[in-house]
């Protein structure tokens, strides 16, 4: 884990927020590599939720919202975790994840374990609060959303209406949401800000159980095709003592972190709890007329929710990778290499002029660029060896280096291109194979291999 947080900072993936004023625990700032891996995965799950689907539509909801819908989803009441505190050291913790009665931590100031005593649990609110207006007082405060899918729920007759679904239906969002963690741990694990993909999908009443079937199999396709492969995500049947209590059944997709395994999305049958607080306490019924079946009912949800931050670190985590390989004068070096699937690696192509001391060349490889760039996320790089500047795509993941060599000026030297001018090496970045491919035919060849 820590090379993977070193790596991460080093080449820009991902920094400590406010760093230079010594960062402020559990926020992290997303660099300008990490920004794209991270527009990446969240374009993928849109694409997949609004514009493969036909019957998902999507919703940008406010980070504020009426603080009545807080209280009606239960969350100024109920969203609390349990913390305890060191009489020693002074660390806190939250309950679940303290199975020791005596302080675990190694703090620096005290040799060895420290070992101290623990105060009682305490009840503590996850919901950052705020003021809306100028005056601090009761009536003006509200909480930053500790989830998005409250704005699904508010706004499922407005959607309904204007999009002209028919059950079953769902809403996909993406957003920020916050939560006060008591420790916010294990990098971009658990942190106080982040990013959640969530849908609302509405359905009919004695369908929760086979609905959830078909969403659990839908997002387990989902995490494969971006790189998470099936064998790698522990899908856990959440006992009743620990799913929320209108729940019926939820699963988690849980993958194994360096830090142990731990939950990546939960997909939860809601029964018609949401739809039903928030039409009892608004006064505006949230029910539906289903003309299929001539009855009307409040409906029923199944809500996959997951974690932009935490898919960001799973798929670093699983494509990270180092061998030995053969470098110049017989020598065996070390590469780091991101194995990342092509569809969600922030930078698709390195483009390389093999040396940048010649003139014609350097036309040539910035044209190929230019050609490149209107259409995939590319690098171009002329400085240094040309078996470095792999190296360096490599350890941030890039597919494909495209190199404009001697060869494309004058002809290639053999090969079925031999004599052929125009054309370029192609380097994959997990085989390091090497092939030549015209250069009018680069685009399309790069293409089929990185959507
Ligand atoms: N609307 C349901 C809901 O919010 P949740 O299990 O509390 O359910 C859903 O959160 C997902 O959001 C989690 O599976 C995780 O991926 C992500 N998540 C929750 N808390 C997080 C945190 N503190 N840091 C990073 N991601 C978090």
């Amino acid at each position: 884990m820590e090379k993977l947080v070193a790596l991460c900072k080093r080449r820009g993936f991902v920094f400590p927020s406010s760093e230079i004023y010594g960062g402020l625990n559990g926020l992290w700032d997303f660099g300008p590599l990490g920004v794209e891996l991270k527009r990446n995965i969240k374009e993928l799950w849109w694409r997949s939720m609004t514009q493969l689907r036909e019957d998902i539509v999507g919703l940008d909801g406010s980070i504020l919202m009426n603080r009545a819908v807080w209280k009606a989803s239960t969350h100024e009441e109920q969203f609390v975790d349990w913390l305890v505190d060191c009489k020693t050291c002074k660390a806190r913790f939250r309950v679940d994840h303290l199975a020791e009665a005596r302080c675990p931590l190694k703090p620096s100031k005290h040799p060895g374990e420290c070992g101290g005593e623990m105060t009682e649990p305490r009840r503590f609110n996850l919901l950052f609060r705020t003021y809306v207006g100028p005056l601090e007082e009761e009536s003006a405060l509200t909480y930053l959303r500790p989830e998005t899918a409250q704005a699904m729920f508010v706004q499922f007759r407005n959607v309904l209406e204007t999009s002209r679904k028919k059950i079953p239906f769902g809403i996909a969002q993406i957003g920020k949401s916050f939560r006060n963690e008591v420790n916010p741990r294990n990098f971009l694990f658990r942190s106080r800000e982040f990013e959640q993909m969530e849908v609302e999908y509405f359905i009919r009443p004695g369908t929760g159980l086979e609905e959830l079937e078909k969403w659990k199999e839908a997002r387990l396709a989902w995490y494969e095709s971006i790189g998470l492969p099936r064998h790698r995500i522990h899908v856990r049947d959440v006992p009743e003592g620990e799913r929320a209590f209108y729940s019926e059944k939820t699963y988690d997709l849980e993958y194994t972190f360096p830090f142990g395994r731990q939950e990546l999305e939960g997909i939860a049958y809601r029964t018609d709890f949401d739809l039903r607080q928030h039409g009892a306490a608004s006064g505006k019924p949230l029910d539906y007329f289903d003309e299929e079946t001539g009855q009307k009912y409040i409906p029923h949800v199944i809500e996959p929710s997951g974690g932009v931050d935490r898919t960001f670190l799973a798929i670093l985590c699983e494509a990270y990778d180092e061998e030995d390989v053969a470098a110049e004068g017989g020598k065996v070096e070390k590469r780091v290499v991101l194995r990342l699937s092509p569809r969600v690696a922030p930078i698709k192509a390195g483009v390389f002029p093999l040396v940048k001391n010649n003139e014609a060349l350097v036309r040539k490889a910035r044209e190929v660029a230019d050609l490149l760039r209107m259409h995939l996320r590319i690098f171009y790089d002329e400085s240094g060896a040309i078996g470095r500047r792999y190296r360096r795509m490599d350890e941030v993941g890039t597919p494909f280096g495209v190199t404009i060599d001697f060869e494309t000026l004058e002809g290639a030297r053999s090969g079925a291109f031999a004599g052929e001018k125009e054309t370029v090496t192609v380097r994959e970045r997990d085989s390091m194979r090497q092939e030549r491919v015209r250069i009018a035919e680069l685009l399309e060849f790069l293409r089929l291999r990185v959507s």
